[in-house]
């Protein structure tokens, strides 16, 4: 049984951890951690899932970004424990995570990853919108939570400012 809820502040470092099994060593030199600097992460998209013993199986975390004049969400990390890996958790976190970020107003979604695994939830190449350096820009990927948000989107993704 996994239990899916809010990250709350006494998480953060469980989930560290998590991310720091689950990715290279180095994760945070990674220019998308930059944007994440100083800024917390959005609060109720921002999810935990534990197993019936309370490890931490699975986390998703969200940023506000400014992309050029509009905002956005930054979508990530999000990872899944190597044992319950291939369970549909990672599934089921991006897509709770949307749709709280849809609920909550939020208009676009971004993020760098690998698109043959993101495009299964709709996300497709950003053309325009540049990432700090060094960043590929066939793994800059986005979302519309209202149609046409990304429609004539370009510019730099910047950190948030407010
Ligand atoms: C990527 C990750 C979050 C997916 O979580 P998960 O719970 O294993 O994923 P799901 O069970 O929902 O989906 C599994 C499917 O995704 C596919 N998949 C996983 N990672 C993939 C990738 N990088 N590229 C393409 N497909 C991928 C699997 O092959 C599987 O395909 P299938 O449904 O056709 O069998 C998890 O594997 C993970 O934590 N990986 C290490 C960290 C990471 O790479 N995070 C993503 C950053 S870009």
């Amino acid at each position: 049984m996994i239990e899916v809820k809010p990250e709350t502040p006494d998480d953060w470092w469980e989930i560290e951890a998590l991310y720091d099994l689950c990715f290279a060593p180095g994760r945070t030199a990674l220019s998308s951690y930059r944007l994440r600097d100083d800024v917390p992460p959005v609060a109720g998209l921002s999810m935990v899932a534990r197993d019936s013993d309370g490890t931490v199986a699975g986390a998703i975390r969200f940023w506000p970004v400014h992309v050029g004049a509009v905002d956005a969400l930054l979508l990530g990390p999000v990872a899944v424990h190597p044992t319950h890996q291939g369970e549909g958790l990672g599934g089921f976190l991006i897509q709770e995570g949307l749709e709280a970020g849809r609920k909550s107003g939020w208009d676009r979604v971004m993020l760098v990853g690998d698109a043959p695994y993101y495009g299964r939830f709709g996300f497709s190449r950003l053309d325009g919108v540049v990432m700090p350096p060094p960043t590929n820009p066939e793994r800059v990927l986005g979302l519309e939570l209202t149609q046409g948000a990304w429609h004539g989107i370009s510019g730099q993704v910047t950190r948030w400012t407010r």
